[in-house]
């Protein structure tokens, strides 16, 4: 009998065995919350989506884990089980673990046919959300040019002579204050020509008249550009420009536009926050590539922002100072380059900007 029994532990303790190994070989992160919420079991994928260890995860609420906040989310699918008994689904993008999520949830019953808790399924789809904003993106993007095209000339014609006249009646004997009324018509039509520029260059596609050139002639070029404005705002400027890089094939002007689009963001973000700052411009050769940094210490990214301002018209900027196109102009421009532009921020502590770019015939 004793070795019946023993038999027949031994058969429970491999299946157990073999449960536990199949709950953790499985690739979405799959954890049991009881009805308060709190985490009774997760598999290893569970731990690794959501960077922690499995001894440090049981008991605790499934919504400090999974959203990193204190009380159930919105629209939370476990919840939705507990009350309906069916299973539920739900789309979340995670800030603290950067990943976009699929959940989905199946109630537990006791023998009694109550509801004990839930199985709780945890899917990362951020790939796939990404190449459907992508596609979508890209969709805009192409109507926009159009629309862009189409409509630019038109402005253009007549942004022209509100400009001409405004400048003709300067000109005139008109008193102080008028004059000053003028100025303010003619400036404002100048930007308004300056934006249908920049969606005109965003809009049109052209290949890039890639030449070998030394970056750190690019970045000492946009400097001197940019000198008077930072000195007009406090601003100190340090490089660090690494000696005998190799000559890159870049096409000048669009690199200019590229590192003028960053500084000036620096310039802005660091003005706003202290009304003055410190601009750090390196460039290092990293592998088959060379890297330009900008760094400032004005305002900083939150966490949230950094996954959207390379989009266009992403701006955080009041109505009239910002299009925000920059970056996504950048985006283009470097990605046409073969390169890789990103940045790294917290909020309050400055920002970072990377641009990669790879030597020639070199992959990046
Ligand atoms: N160095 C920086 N520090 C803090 N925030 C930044 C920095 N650079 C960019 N940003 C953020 O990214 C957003 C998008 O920048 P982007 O250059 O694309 O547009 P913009 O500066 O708002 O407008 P535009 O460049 O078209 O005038 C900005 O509105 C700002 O919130
Ligand atoms: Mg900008």
């Amino acid at each position: 009998d004793i070795t019946e029994r023993k038999k027949m532990e031994e058969a429970i303790r491999r299946a157990a065995e073999e449960w536990k190994e199949t709950f953790d070989s499985i690739s979405d992160a799959i954890s049991i919350s009881s009805r308060d919420c709190r985490l009774l079991r997760v598999n290893q994928a569970f731990a690794d989506m959501f960077h922690t260890e499995r001894g440090k995860i049981v008991d605790k609420h499934c919504y400090e884990i999974m959203h990193g906040i204190n009380e159930p989310v919105s629209g939370c699918p476990h919840l939705e089980t507990l009350k309906t008994g069916k299973p539920a689904a739900a789309d979340f993008f995670e800030p603290h673990v950067g990943i976009h999520l699929e959940l989905t949830t199946s109630p537990i019953f006791d023998e009694r046919g109550e509801i004990t808790g839930t199985v709780h399924i945890a899917r990362d789809i951020t790939e796939r959300k990404r190449q459907e904003e992508q596609l979508m993106m890209a969709d805009r993007l192409a109507s926009i040019g159009e629309l862009a095209a189409g409509t630019a000339h038109e402005l253009n014609n007549p942004l022209t002579s509100v400009i001409g006249f405004s400048r003709l009646l300067m000109e005139k004997d008109v008193s102080d204050d008028i004059r000053e009324d003028l100025g303010i018509i003619c400036s404002e039509a100048q930007r308004a020509t300056e934006v249908i520029k920049q969606l005109l260059q965003f809009a049109r596609k052209r290949t890039p008249a890639e030449q070998l050139n030394q970056i750190n002639s690019v970045v000492e070029h946009v400097l001197r550009l940019r000198a008077y404005e930072q000195r007009a705002h406090n601003i100190e400027v340090r490089t660090d420009l690494a000696p005998a890089l190799p000559e890159i094939m870049i096409d000048y002007f669009q690199m200019q536009q590229v590192l003028l689009n960053i500084i000036i963001n620096a310039e802005q973000s660091m003005v706003e926050a202290n009304e003055r700052g410190t601009l750090t411009i390196a460039t290092r050769r990293r592998n088959s590539t060379v890297v330009i940094s900008v760094t400032d210490d004005g305002l900083g990214i939150s966490q949230e922002h950094l996954g959207q301002i390379f989009d266009p018209f992403f701006t955080t900027k009041k109505a009239g100072k910002g299009t925000g196109l920059g970056l996504s102009i950048c985006r283009r421009i470097v990605t046409e380059h073969s390169g890789q532009i990103y940045a790294r921020s917290r909020p309050g502590e400055g920002a970072t900007f990377y641009v990669e770019l790879p030597i020639n015939g070199a992959r990046p």
